[in-house]
This record gives structure tokens, sequence and C-alpha cells, in this order.
């Protein structure tokens, strides 16, 4: 068998409750689903479209499961904010990291909806429908431009979108209340691929090379007011379900790797995270119009920051490299083993081939082992981390991350409580599928996702 792993139903023995079915599933735990899918109907959680974030459910569970009164919840890879909203709902004082600024800005905008005004939004809302209509229906000339350095292989809005979406900017510019202003840039990024010669498949690429039309002319502002009517509603609902007295998220746009610069040692109740998976998916590429837009990137060093930030960092970056071996704090010799295997694989490929995914797989769990020490570090005694993460397949060889992470964790003196598998197939495997390595190999492996449960003695 193509794998340096064992098969799924041995990886399991060592980990107590964890039931393996016939079929070499593992058994549904206590936490819900962690696909974000269900996200997409429910307050708050449906502003943002993000393609790996997971399910306020799953949270919910999660905070139930191991939360009795005001606690500190931590996220250390907060995404569009799924964790830290519904900490907040649930009264919990609620801080995460995230490098990507246009995730920060949703997550921070979302984790603080209950301090916003509903009056001020109305409001405000009803001024950007009048002034967006009257421009759009006048000789309005706008102020406002495309993003210098904004550069794309086709044509990102057509000409006729491109004024309606400066009209949108330019009212976006004028705000001066900051708690607006970051609604109304959501809005306008929570949208703007939608009316774009771009599309999400999954990974952004150009419309027509997904055999879909340009989009010439669109219903700009009324896209935008439709979200923001939705945002509305959202805030009047965050402030009915949140004391106001809860203090809204703090966010730190910043790596998780500074958090002992940020948080103090052994505050963090419960930790209910995602890294970024073993599957080379590009967070900054994929948001990279969303980071000019926003006026967070001005040119690819901009970008090159964040991937050099990424946990894990990307295949692009480090497979010129000859060898990037294991860091001492990965004391695991199965991981040792499985990198190996992987860097002995298509020599032949240069880059393409296995020391390339070698480098790129031995980084990623270079991050995990960073990313346990530190995790320990901001947990109480008997505080518990949650990290859903799925498994990978590289060259062929299929890789238990779920796994692997425990087995380090288990190293740093962290009691691995349970893996769970919530559900068998991967939702999302698209994301994966987009990706040049896994064509051969995903018919005969199983994707699935799991939560680790981590606890510190
Ligand atoms: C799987 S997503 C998390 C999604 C999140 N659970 C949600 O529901 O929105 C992983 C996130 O980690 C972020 N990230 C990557 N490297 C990071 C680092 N070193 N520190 C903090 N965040 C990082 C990525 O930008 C991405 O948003």
């Amino acid at each position: 068998m193509n794998e340096c792993a064992p098969t799924i139903q041995e990886t399991l023995f060592d980990f107590a409750d964890t039931n393996v079915s016939e079929a070499g599933s593992r058994s549904v735990g206590p936490y819900s689903d962690p696909a974000f899918a269900s996200n997409k109907s429910f307050p708050v959680h449906r502003w943002v479209p993000w393609v790996a974030g997971f399910s306020r459910e799953f949270v919910v569970s999660a905070l139930d499961k191991h939360l009795a009164g005001r606690s500190t919840v931590l996220d250390p890879f907060a995404g569009v904010g799924t964790t830290l909203v519904e900490a907040v709902v649930a009264g919990h004082e609620a801080v995460g990291f995230e490098i990507n600024p246009f995730a920060v800005l949703a997550s921070r905008t979302k984790a603080s909806a209950h301090r916003i005004r509903s009056e001020s939004l109305r409001d405000m809302i009803n001024r950007f429908w009048s002034f967006y209509s009257s421009a759009v229906d006048g000789d309005y000339v706008c102020k406002s431009e495309p993003p210098h350095g904004f550069r794309t292989r086709g044509e990102f809005y057509s000409p006729a979108v491109l004024h309606k979406v400066l009209i949108v900017n330019d009212f976006i510019n004028h705000l001066r209340q900051d708690d607006l202003r970051d609604v109304f840039r959501l809005a306008f990024a929570a949208t703007m691929i939608s009316y774009s010669n771009y599309s999400y498949e999954p990974s952004l690429s150009r419309r027509v090379s997904a055999g879909k039309q340009d989009i010439h002319d669109f219903p700009v502002g009324e896209t935008v007011l439709a979200k923001l009517r939705e945002m509305e509603t959202d805030v009047a609902w965050m402030r009915e379900h949140v004391d106001g007295t809860t203090k809204p998220a703090t966010v730190f746009n910043e790596s998780f790797f500074t958090a002992h610069r940020k948080v103090d040692t052994g505050t963090v109740d419960l930790v209910v995270t995602s890294p970024p998976y073993l599957n080379n998916y590009h967070y900054n590429r994929n948001t990279r119009p969303h980071l000019y837009w926003l006026g967070y990137a001005n040119g690819n060093k901009d970008l090159l920051v964040l991937e050099r930030q990424n946990f894990g960092k990307y295949w692009q970056t480090v497979r010129n490299s000859d060898h990037i071996g294991l860091d001492d704090t990965v004391r695991v010799d199965e991981i040792a083993e499985c990198i190996s295997q992987l860097r002995s694989k298509n020599t032949h490929k240069g880059v393409y081939g296995g020391n390339g995914w070698a480098n790129y797989a031995a980084t990623y769990f270079n991050d995990c082992a960073r990313f346990v020490i530190s995790a320990k570090r901001t947990l109480r005694r008997r505080g518990t981390a949650l990290v859903v993460i799925g498994n990978s397949i590289l060259q062929g060889v299929m890789i238990p991350t779920d796994r692997y992470l425990a087995k380090i964790a288990d190293s740093h003196g962290l009691s691995v409580v349970d893996i769970h598998i919530p559900r068998s197939t991967r939702v999302g495997n698209s994301i994966i599928r987009s990706d040049v390595r896994v064509h051969k190999a995903e018919t005969s492996h199983h994707l699935y996702e799991a939560v680790v449960e981590l606890r510190k003695r």
C-alpha cells in the first residue's frame, strides 16, 4: 500500500473512546460536524463566505461541553471568526490571531457587532442608497480609483461594473465612523467577487476558464445594499442575544507564533481552532482582490509577507530548497519515516517530485510543534484544545495529520484525550482536488477531517 501511515483502523488504537467502523471510518463524537456550510444561513456567520471555515454548531457544542461560567476562549487561526463570534455570544472573553487582514476585518467586525448602534447603521444604509442611486443614474464622476498594483490576467471588473464599484467605494471612503465604515467595507468585500469576472472554483480563477461568461453589467449597488440589510438585521440579533457588557473579541492581526508577547501564560480555558491543512490551499492568493481593494496590499511584497508568516508555509515557497528537515521539536519517528518516504518519491520530477513535497510536509510539522508548544503555554491547567484538521495525500502518500499532530502534542506533554471524526468524507474535498498532486491518489485513499482533543495536565 502506498502510504507511510498505517491504515485508518491501525491509526486509532492508542486513543481511547474512538470507535472505528468496519468500513474504516471513525465514529461521530460529541461534537457537531465542523463543516462551514450551515453558517451560510445563520446570523452574523453568513456575512462573509470563507472556503475553509468551520460550522458554528461545532463551536457551540465545544463551548457547551468544556466551559461553565465566563471563560477565556482562544482561536489561534481565527479566519472569519466562527469561534470568536460564538464565544462572544456565549458571554466569554474571546481572543484570536489571524495573519490575513481581510479575515481580521471580518472576524473583528462580526465579533463586535453587538456594539454597533442599529439606528446609526440603518440611517447610514439609507444614505448610501440615496447617494448610490442618484450617482448611478447621473453623470457622476468617481473619485476613487482601482487599487494600484492589482494586476490580473483578465479584466477584473468590466467597465460598467467598475464604475458602480467605484461609486460604492466613494461612499465608503467618506465614512468617518470606524465601526460603520468597517461594516460597509465588509459588505463590499463579501460581495465583490460575485460581480467580478472571477469566481471560486474553488480556487479563485477567471470565469471564462471555468466555462462561465464574463459579467458585463450587474446591479452592484443593489447587491451591496442587500448585504448591508442582512448585516443590519444581524446586528439587531446580536444586540438582542449578547449582553452589552460583553467585550468584543480581541483579534491580533499577527501570527499566532507571536502569542507569547500577547497572551499571558496559563490564562486560556479553551482553544477551538483549525490551522491551515496540509493541502497547500492558498489563502492569500484566494483573497488577493480583497487585500488590494481594501487597501491592505499595494504590491507582491505585501503578499509575500503573508506567505512567509503562513502556518506550514506554501509548497511554492519551499519546493526549491535542497532539504528541509524536521526540527528537534518534532520528536516522532513515524513522522520522520513518512517524510523520508515522501522524499524518495518521483525524484525524476524535480521540484514537482517528492523532495519539494517532503520539504513542505516537514515545514508543516515543524509548525505543528510550534503551535503545540505555544498553545500549551497559553492554556491553564486542565484547559482543553480542540484542533480541527484534515488528513492529506501528497505524491500518493496518505498523511494522517490528525494523528501526527496528536503524537507531537503527546511528546510535548499534552494529554491526547481523543481524536473524534465527526464525518467520514470531507466536505470541501474540492479544495484538495484543485491542487496538483492528488489526482491519482484520491481514488484509493480516504479523506477525512478530525477533531484532535488535547488537554494540559
Ligand atoms: C482553516 S482557516 C480557519 C477558519 C476558521 N476556523 C473559521 O471558521 O473562519 C485557517 C486560517 O489560519 C490563518 N493563518 C495561517 N497562518 C497563520 C498564522 N501563522 N497565525 C495566525 N493565523 C494564520 C489563515 O489565514 C486562515 O484564515
